[in-house]
């Protein structure tokens, strides 16, 4: 067993921070410190441009110019203590913040802001595949910035003008590191994504582990090989690569970094085998660290000769930033680190991300709060939201159900000014809402269960694509009730109460955050937090609009988020309904992001 971390306490001393000027002020919390090894990581995944960082929450404020800073302290106090230490970044960078989606085209602004960081190893994920030209600006942007760290195991890139199919980047690389020379082969992966643009190919692990590069590449004889994805570290895709390396080196030491799952997770895959994810839209900055590289470290682990993997998941917290590298705010900011925040101050300012539309009249939550309930941010969706939005000038007194998919939500609303800004941290997405006109009601009623539960051809694991990804690929460690949605969440919330009060009695001042518990322990979180309880939500939610007032519709329009259409089609056949995608009509002009914000104008007119 690994021993508590020690904790210190993180001070606030004045004002003359880096970070965004709109942030918060951090708050300290009690610190456990980084364990450094001999080979060290700093990771980020899912950012989804979130790199101004957040500026309604005080405890991950810091921003990309921060970030910058932080890694060139630590590289300095890397070399002092002549160790290495290497930047990793898993994919989606890009969608879900104002600063990438707020430009036309997007990302006008953040992929120079990104690129000011040096990494030593990225890769792509899925949402930098969902749409042609977004594949084509990571091509022609991100791969050149990265020339040498980019990779690209199991994916191309389809050349517009030629129609080849030629790698998306190098395949792995093989680098020896600065300080203690150990050599090390790099691979990229993403997972088996299937909904990419077309001017994109993305190979199943399992083709690509027979490949001739590939076996070619765990032939070599590293020190450490470093696998890289935009993989859930649950998700059989790390299995299989782990198992193909494992199968012509039984011993070498491998570092994994996953993401895609937006949760902080550390796995074991044997004693010389970790893997860490490091969160969601840079709320974490990952860390790894190995001793024992050549020689293992019998104190630490419980076999003789395996190296010690540590872990640590660094709130994304100015103070803790300082703390880690035993600076303060006149000492931290580096004069880079300093350009990096100005570039993201200008580009704000540019994209008039502050511009308010409303004003949220309280917080509504993802899944810190019940759904459905009066602070669930589904149920506003639907008792609200939906019903005003979802009209058809054409039928306007036609019933309808309207059928969201809860992925489509990617954050919370907090109470206060909702703007230009909020509304991407929402819906970054471009999709609007389709229809298929005239389904009996109880076939679409049928339809609806389907997609929250599964049924023929539509495997309940396969439709988890349509929740968010805290709930398709679960920790073990996050545990869910079986009992159905709504039995589970009052024993959940039962459970959450007791817990709650009794932690805050012994804790007085913790800030509510991230109680990490993963393969290494529960010590993970580089502060101390008070837990927030985890919600389930389904996959679908609906809501009923222009119903008869006595009793239930014949037929009704089902109308639907675009996304849900390779699913909405075959759980209305299985369910009685005979439609195809001939059958499919836009139903409203405009995007569902455009309309929320339309929506939060006439709205939430309140003052702030
Ligand atoms: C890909 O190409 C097919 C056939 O040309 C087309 O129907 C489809 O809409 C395209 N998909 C995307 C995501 O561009
Ligand atoms: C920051 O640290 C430097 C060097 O230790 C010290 O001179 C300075 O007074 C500190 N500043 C603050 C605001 O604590
Ligand atoms: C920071 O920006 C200034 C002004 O644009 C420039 O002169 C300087 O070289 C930059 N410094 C770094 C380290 O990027
Ligand atoms: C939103 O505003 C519109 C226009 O004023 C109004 O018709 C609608 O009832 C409002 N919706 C809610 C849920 O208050």
């Amino acid at each position: 067993m690994l021993g508590k971390a020690p904790l210190a306490v993180a001070v606030l001393a004045s004002v003359t921070r880096a970070a965004q000027p709109e942030a918060p002020a951090p708050i300290a919390a009690p610190m456990r410190d980084l364990d450094w090894g001999e080979l060290n990581f700093l990771h980020t995944t899912d950012t989804h441009g979130w790199h101004g960082g957040h500026l309604q929450e005080s405890q991950y404020s810091a921003d990309w110019g921060d970030y910058v800073s932080f890694a060139d302290h630590m590289h300095r106090m890397a070399d002092e203590k002549g160790v290495d230490l290497l930047l990793v970044d898993t994919g989606d960078r890009v969608e879900g913040n104002g600063l990438y989606d707020g430009s036309d085209p997007k990302g006008q602004f953040t992929y120079d802001i990104m690129g000011q960081q040096s990494i030593d190893a990225i890769c792509t994920g899925n949402h930098e595949l969902y749409l042609e030209d977004t594949v084509e600006r990571e091509h022609d942007i991100t791969v050149p910035m990265f020339k040498k760290s980019y990779l690209a195991s199991n994916l191309d890139y389809i050349e517009p003008q030629s129609g080849n199919s030629i790698p998306q980047a190098q395949r792995y690389r093989t680098f020896t590191t600065k300080n203690r020379g150990y050599k090390v082969v790099a691979l990229g992966f993403l997972f088996n994504f299937d909904r990419n643009a077309n001017n994109s190919v993305v190979q199943p692990v399992e083709e690509t582990v027979k490949e001739e590069w590939f076996i070619k590449a765990i032939q070599e004889k590293p020190d450490v090989f470093l696998v890289i994805g935009h993989i859930g570290l649950r998700m059989k895709e790390f299995e299989i690569i782990f198992d193909a390396i494992r199968s012509q080196n039984w011993d070498t030491p491998i570092a994994i970094f996953g993401g895609h799952a937006h949760v902080r997770d550390a796995r074991k895959f044997d004693n010389k085998a970790y893997a860490i994810a490091s969160g969601r839209y840079f709320e974490t900055i990952g860390w790894m660290s190995i001793d024992g590289i050549k020689t293992g470290t019998s104190d630490v682990s419980p076999l003789k000769g395996s190296p010690a993997f540590k872990r640590r998941y660094i709130d994304n917290n100015l103070l803790g930033l300082y703390h880690h590298t035993g600076l303060n705010e006149t000492t931290f900011p580096t004069d880079h680190g300093r350009n990096v925040t100005k570039m993201i101050t200008k580009a704000r300012k540019e994209l008039k991300l502050d511009h308010r539309f409303g004003c949220a009249p309280q917080d509504y939550w993802m899944t810190r709060a019940e759904y459905p309930g009066t602070d669930s941010v589904f149920t506003l969706l639907e008792e609200q939201i939906l019903p005003d939005i979802v009209k058809n000038k054409d039928r306007p007194k036609t019933p309808r159900i309207a059928i969201q998919n809860t992925g489509a939500i990617r954050f919370d609303i907090f109470k206060g000014p909702f703007t230009k800004d909020t509304t991407y941290l929402i819906s970054p997405f471009t999709s609007g809402f389709s229809y298929i006109p005239d389904v009996t009601y109880t076939v679409a009623k049928r339809a609806i269960q389907m997609l929250n539960r599964g049924g023929p051809a539509l495997a309940a694991s396969d439709l988890k694509a349509l929740t968010i990804p805290e709930m398709r690929h679960p920790s073990p460690f996050l545990s869910f009730s079986d009992r159905s949605l709504s039995q589970g969440l009052a024993l959940q919330g039962q459970q959450a109460n007791t817990f709650t009060k009794n932690f805050q009695l012994s804790k007085p001042n913790l800030v509510a955050g991230y109680t990490t518990k993963d393969d290494l322990g529960d010590d993970g979180d580089d502060a101390e937090h008070s837990p927030i309880q985890f919600f389930q939500v389904p996959n679908v939610i609906s809501a009923d609009i222009e119903f008869p007032k006595d009793g239930d519709p014949d037929k009704v329009d089902v109308v639907f988020n675009d996304y849900l259409q390779p699913y909405i089609i075959p759980a209305l056949q299985f369910s009685g309904g005979d439609y195809d995608s001939d059958n499919v009509k836009r139903y409203v002009e405009g995007s569902f992001t455009d309309l929320l914000a339309a929506w939060i104008k006439e709205n939430w007119t309140g003052k702030c």
